[in-house]
C-alpha cells in the first residue's frame, strides 16, 4: 500500500518534471530575428549600393575592438542588448555580412537596413533594402536553417524565435515630410499615410505568421521630433522638440497597438506584442541627468548646429570624448548607453513574457 503510494508519487513527479521540462522548452527563445532600419542594422548596408553607411570612424568607437561595423552608434544597438538579455550572444550579426554564416545566424540575425521603412518609397530615397526584400532574405535564411538544423528542428526554432520589428521613423522623416512634388505628402494626408503604413505592417506580420513565426514584437516610434536633426530645424522655437512630429509618433503608436490587438484575435497561436519605447525615450530627453546624461539636445558626433543629414565622420573636430554623457551619438541615432536603457526597459515591460 505504502509502496504503491510512493510509486504513484514517483510517477507523478516524473510527469510533473516532464511537464515542466516541456513548458520550459516551449518558452525558450532560441534565436532573435530582426527586421527594420538603422536603429537595428548591424552592417547590411555595407554590402549594398547606398551612401547610407556607418562603417567608418568614429562609429563603433566603443564597440568591442573599437571597430565600426555599420551600426549607427558608438557601440551596440538595442537588439544586441535584447539578445544578451535572452541569454543569447551579445551582438546580432548582419545577414549580408560575409564574416558570418548559418551557424552564427541560427541563434540571431538582422535583416535590417538603415534608411528602410514600411513604404517601398522610403527605401527608394537612399537605395536601401526595402521591407519586402528583408522578407525575401528571411525566406532564404529559413532554407539555410533547414539545411543546417534539419527540417523539423528549423521549424521549431522559427516558431520559438523572437522576431523583432523596428522601423517607421524614416517613413515620416525621410519620406513623407521630405516628399518631392507628387510624392507621398501630395498623395496622402498624414492620417491616410499612417493607415497606409499600418496596412503594410499588418500584411508583413501575416507573412511572418504564414512562414511559421509566432513570437513577434512590433516596435513603436520614439518621439521623433526630439531627434537632434529635427530640433536643429526648429530654430524659430529655440531648438525645442518638434511637437508636430511627436504627435504623429503618438498617433501612429496607437494604431500599431490596435493592430496588435486585432491580429492577436485573428491569428491563432500568435503572440504579438507592441513594444513602446516612446515614454522611456521622452523621459531620457526631458530629464537626462536622472539617467546620468549631461546633454540631450545635440549629438556627441557633429556639432548639432545646422547638421542636415548624417554629418558624423572622422573629420568632425567637435566629436565629444565621452559618449556616455550624451543621449545622442549622431543627429539621428542614440548612443550605446541610451540604446541599453531603452532595450532594458523594453525587455522588462514588453518582452518579459517570452523570457520564462
Ligand atoms: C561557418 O564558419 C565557420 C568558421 O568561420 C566554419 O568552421 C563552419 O564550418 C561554417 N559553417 C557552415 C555551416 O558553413
Ligand atoms: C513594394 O514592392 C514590392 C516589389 O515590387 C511589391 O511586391 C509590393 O506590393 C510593394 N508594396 C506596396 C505596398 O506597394
Amino acid at each position: 500500500m505504502s509502496n504503491t503510494f510512493m510509486h504513484n508519487i514517483f510517477l507523478l513527479s516524473i510527469l510533473l518534471f516532464q511537464f515542466l521540462g516541456i513548458v520550459k522548452i516551449d518558452a525558450k527563445v532560441p534565436a532573435v530575428i530582426v527586421f527594420g532600419d538603422s536603429s537595428v542594422d548591424a552592417g547590411n548596408n555595407n554590402y549594398i549600393r547606398t551612401v547610407l553607411r556607418s562603417n567608418f570612424k568614429p562609429y563603433g568607437r566603443d564597440f568591442a575592438g573599437g571597430k565600426p561595423t555599420g551600426r549607427f552608434s558608438n557601440g551596440k544597438v538595442p537588439t544586441d542588448f535584447i539578445s544578451e538579455a535572452f541569454g543569447l550572444k551579445p551582438t546580432i550579426p548582419a545577414y549580408l555580412d560575409i564574416k558570418y554564416n548559418i551557424s552564427d545566424f541560427a541563434t540571431g540575425v538582422t535583416f535590417a537596413s538603415a534608411g528602410s521603412g514600411y513604404d517601398n518609397a522610403t527605401s527608394d530615397v537612399l537605395s536601401v533594402i526595402p521591407l519586402w526584400k528583408e522578407l525575401e532574405y528571411y525566406k532564404e535564411y529559413q532554407k539555410k536553417l533547414a539545411a543546417y538544423q534539419g527540417e523539423n528542428a528549423a521549424k521549431q526554432t522559427i516558431s520559438e524565435a523572437l522576431h523583432l520589428m523596428s522601423l517607421g521613423t524614416n517613413d515620416f522623416l525621410e519620406n513623407y515630410y521630405s516628399s518631392p512634388p507628387g510624392g507621398r505628402s501630395s498623395q496622402y494626408t498624414i492620417r491616410q499615410f499612417e493607415d497606409f503604413l499600418i496596412g503594410i505592417a499588418g500584411n508583413f506580420i501575416k507573412e511572418l505568421y504564414g512562414l511559421g513565426a509566432r513570437k513577434i514584437s512590433m516596435g513603436g516610434l520614439v518621439p521623433m521630433g526630439c531627434l537632434p536633426l529635427e530640433r536643429t530645424t526648429n530654430f524659430m522655437s529655440g531648438n525645442e522638440c518638434l511637437q508636430r512630429y511627436n504627435d504623429v509618433a503618438l498617433e501612429f503608436n496607437d494604431k500599431l497597438k490596435n493592430l496588435a490587438v486585432k491580429l492577436n484575435k485573428e491569428l491563432p497561436g500568435i503572440r504579438l506584442v507592441f513594444s513602446n519605447p516612446y515614454y522611456i525615450f521622452m523621459s531620457i530627453v526631458r530629464r537626462p541627468s536622472t539617467f546620468g546624461f549631461e546633454v540631450a539636445s545635440v549629438a556627441c558626433c557633429a556639432t548639432g548646429l545646422f547638421e542636415m543629414g548624417y554629418a558624423c565622420n572622422e573629420n568632425n573636430m567637435f566629436t565629444c570624448t565621452d559618449a556616455t554623457k550624451y543621449v545622442f551619438w549622431d543627429a539621428f541615432h542614440p548612443t550605446e548607453k541610451t540604446n541599453q536603457i531603452i532595450a532594458n526597459y523594453v525587455v522588462k515591460h514588453f518582452l518579459a513574457q517570452f523570457l520564462s
